[in-house]
């Protein structure tokens, strides 16, 4: 397993970077409460735009929904990025879309694993989590003033030590058998996201890609969230992320956020409505 501290100082990860934005600034902490937390104060204090907080160990990750996340200190990616994005609040998840499909081609490409995603935000390999993200925004009077993409990887764990989470978790060494190089696999991702967030600002969508990687469409969900608890079929994903689900009645509900907490089994066209 690689030494984390001795191998990814700041310098080290930018070096061998060559991003426009992302991962200009590096800041790296050996152990932190939540690098997310750390990356809002700082984006507070305007610091440059795709400045990557980076830690080996998080003492309150954190995920979706109030969750913690964790992960044993030297085992995975823990990292969120900062962006001034040019972008309504409502379309604030177009981050995490864009994010969400770096990491999984980084993935593929690192590993030659199959990463799919499961609507909203989590990374799946053979349909088990290995990863997640969890975007915080700052809004001002309508305006989005920041938005914070935290990323965490499960790279070299035993996916035991996770206990049993919500939805079934691996790591990419449980996956491959051996370990990962997360110097590597970081700035393959961080190439990713660069690219990417470079052409989101040119008018570029994720919508489609993002369609193509998703295990959710065509299955039957139980979504709990803010809106109680939907079941229906998982149509499409429009611009901004939001689940077309066609409930039982045959109405499309839009879902932003929400949290798919069961596939049901397939049910005939008309049961599905
Ligand atoms: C989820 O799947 O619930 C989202 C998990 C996001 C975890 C990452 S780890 C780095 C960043 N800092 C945090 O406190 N959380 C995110």
């Amino acid at each position: 397993m690689d030494d984390w501290t001795g191998n990814l100082s700041p310098e080290v990860i930018a070096a061998g970077l060559h991003t426009e934005i992302i991962g200009q600034r590096v800041v790296y902490f050996r152990r932190i409460p939540s690098t997310n937390d750390e990356a809002v104060r700082l984006a507070l204090d305007n610091i440059p735009e795709g400045t990557l907080v980076i830690a080996d160990e998080q003492t309150a990750g954190k995920g979706r929904m109030g969750r913690r996340w964790l992960a044993p200190p030297g085992t995975s990616l823990l990292f969120s990025i900062v962006f001034y994005p040019r972008l309504d609040p409502t379309q604030v998840h177009r981050l995490t879309m864009l994010c969400s499909l770096a990491v999984a081609d980084a993935i593929s490409e690192s590993t030659g694993l199959p990463a799919r995603i499961k609507w909203p935000n989590d990374l799946l390999i053979h349909g088990k989590k290995v990863g997640g993200l969890l975007t915080e925004a700052g809004i001002q009077g309508g305006r989005l003033l920041y938005a914070i993409v935290g990323i965490g990887v499960n790279v070299n764990l035993d996916p035991e030590v996770l206990g049993r989470p919500l939805t079934p978790a691996t790591s990419l060494s449980h996956e491959i058998g051996s370990s990962v190089d997360r110097l590597a696999l970081l700035r393959s991702i961080l190439r990713s996201v660069d690219r990417r967030y470079r052409m989101l600002r040119e008018g570029w969508s994720p919508r489609a890609e993002w369609a193509a990687r998703l295990d959710t469409l065509g299955q039957r969900l139980r979504l709990a969230g803010r809106h109680g608890v939907l079941e229906g079929l998982a149509l499409d994903v429009d611009e901004d992320g939001a689940l077309l689900l066609k409930l039982a009645g045959g109405e499309v509900r839009r879902v932003l956020v929400g949290d798919v907490t069961t596939h049901l089994a397939p049910e005939t066209e008309d049961q599905a409505g």
